[in-house]
């Protein structure tokens, strides 16, 4: 091999997420309320919003869409990053999440940017214009992402983003017989990425593995 890779483990993750930002009081209280709430505990991890911030002002991004908003955390992190007068819609299908996320955006430093919307990705990405957003971050239902992913592509413009979560398949990406009934699902989306022209990606292993790609 003429390149170096250092296998990555649990010391390295731990090493990387002590040294990024972790969660200020609000969203502690924010993760706290969702779990009394009865939500699961599946957020992406700190150190997965601090590249999100990072990539999201590198690209100076006004217009934000992510579908899965659960509790609201990784929106608000997102939306942190992103001017007073930009727009981040959330697209969360169980009302119950929902209704949760809303209050919680209502009461946060970015609720006049955050827009919580009750519905499915299905419906609700196909209602966005061509070239409109400048990134989206998918983050629902595993089987719905290479639907999202396409759509993606035509409302996403030029030089955008687009990000997905848990390429590594809630760890059970290599397992011969995962529990989880989303591994295939994640497997077939981490095969069907690279076959889509137009779009350069790659898997940064930090979470649960995160897609980055650029729409060229
Ligand atoms: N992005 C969140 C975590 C999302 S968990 C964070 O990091 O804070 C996945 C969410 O996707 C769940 O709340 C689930 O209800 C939602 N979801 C599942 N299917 C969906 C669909 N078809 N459209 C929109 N949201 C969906
Ligand atoms: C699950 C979903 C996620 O998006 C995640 O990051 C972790 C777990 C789940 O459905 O179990
Ligand atoms: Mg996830």
């Amino acid at each position: 091999m003429s390149h170096t890779s250092t296998q990555v483990g649990a010391e390295h993750f731990q090493y990387l997420a002590q040294r990024t930002a972790g969660d200020d009081a609000f969203l502690v209280q924010l993760k706290a309320a969702a779990i009394q709430a009865g939500i699961p505990a599946i957020q992406v991890a700190p150190e997965q919003i601090s590249l999100l911030a990072i990539l999201l002002r590198l690209i100076s991004a006004e217009q934000v869409v992510e579908v899965g908003t659960l509790a609201g955390y990784s929106a608000i992190g997102m939306a942190r990053a992103l001017p007073a007068d930009a727009r981040l819609l959330t697209i969360e299908y169980s009302p119950k999440h929902a209704e949760f996320a809303a209050t919680w955006v209502a009461k946060s430093d970015v609720a006049q940017v955050v827009e919580v919307v009750q519905g499915s990705g299905q419906n609700i990405l196909p209602t966005l214009p061509d070239d409109s957003i400048d990134a989206v971050f998918l983050d629902a239902d595993k089987a719905g992402y290479p639907a999202y992913l396409r759509e993606a592509m035509r409302f996403v413009r030029p030089g955008g983003l687009i990000m997905a979560d848990n390429a590594f398949a809630f760890g059970q990406l290599f397992d011969e017989k995962p529990t989880d009934p989303e591994v295939g699902a994640v497997r077939a989306f981490n095969d069907f990425i690279p076959t889509i022209e137009g779009l350069k990606a790659v898997i940064v292993p930090i979470g649960d593995g995160l897609w980055v790609g650029v729409k060229e």
